[in-house]
């Protein structure tokens, strides 16, 4: 039996230039996955993954840290359908785990304006966890990343609206093995 075929988005219109190939995405996540193995020494820290754009690095990026771990998952919406954030950002899914004590790290897909992930940090401050660092696989050029007190990024990437390995647009691309541009037909 032949194996089935993997996903191609190689006809679609919308799918543009390739911002990150399958490999850069692979060699930066060990690295970041290295990273935190030090980091967090000794400990057995608590990933919480930012549903749902983060699904695909939290998985990449967990089996990437070779210590004992646990995740959870906790899912916000700010977008809707477009690819214009509503400026509101709303709880759609909360954790299940207890943060007291436990030494966080929150998996984030793309930091663009940084509205989600302020709120974010907020809502998970308050539950008293021994540390909280913010780990995120793109974040624009443009955003505060020291302002927003994120201390692992994965790449820095330009305006462009992007999909791919998690990213969606309207829930479509997120199986998609790269991250390239998403070429707006109504543009
Ligand atoms: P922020 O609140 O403006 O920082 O936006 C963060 C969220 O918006 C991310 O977690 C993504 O879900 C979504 N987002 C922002 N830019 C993009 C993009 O280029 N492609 C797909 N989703 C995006
Ligand atoms: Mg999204």
């Amino acid at each position: 039996m032949s194996p089935e075929p993997l996903p191609s988005f190689d006809d679609d219109p919308c799918v543009g230039r390739t911002v990150l190939t399958e490999s850069q995405l692979a060699e930066r996540i060990t690295e970041l996955g290295r990273e935190l193995t030090e980091a967090y020494r000794g400990e057995r820290p608590l990933l919480v993954c930012v549903l749902r754009g983060a699904y695909a690095f939290l998985t990449d990026l967990s089996r990437c840290i070779d210590l004992p771990l646990e995740i959870d998952f906790i899912a916000v919406s700010s977008y809707g359908a477009s690819t214009r954030t509503s400026g509101v950002v709303r709880l759609v899914k909360d954790l299940d785990v207890d943060l007291t004590g436990r030494h966080v790290v929150l998996v984030e897909d793309i930091v663009d304006t940084g509205l989600t992930l302020r709120y974010l940090r907020r809502s998970l401050e308050a539950r008293n966890p021994a540390s909280l660092e913010v780990c995120t696989l793109l974040a624009r050029e443009s955003a505060d990343l020291e302002g927003l007190g994120v201390r692992y990024v994965g790449f820095t990437i330009p305006g462009e609206f992007v999909i791919g390995y998690g990213l969606d647009v309207d829930e479509r691309y997120r199986n998609m093995r790269h991250i390239a541009v998403y070429d707006d037909p109504a543009v």
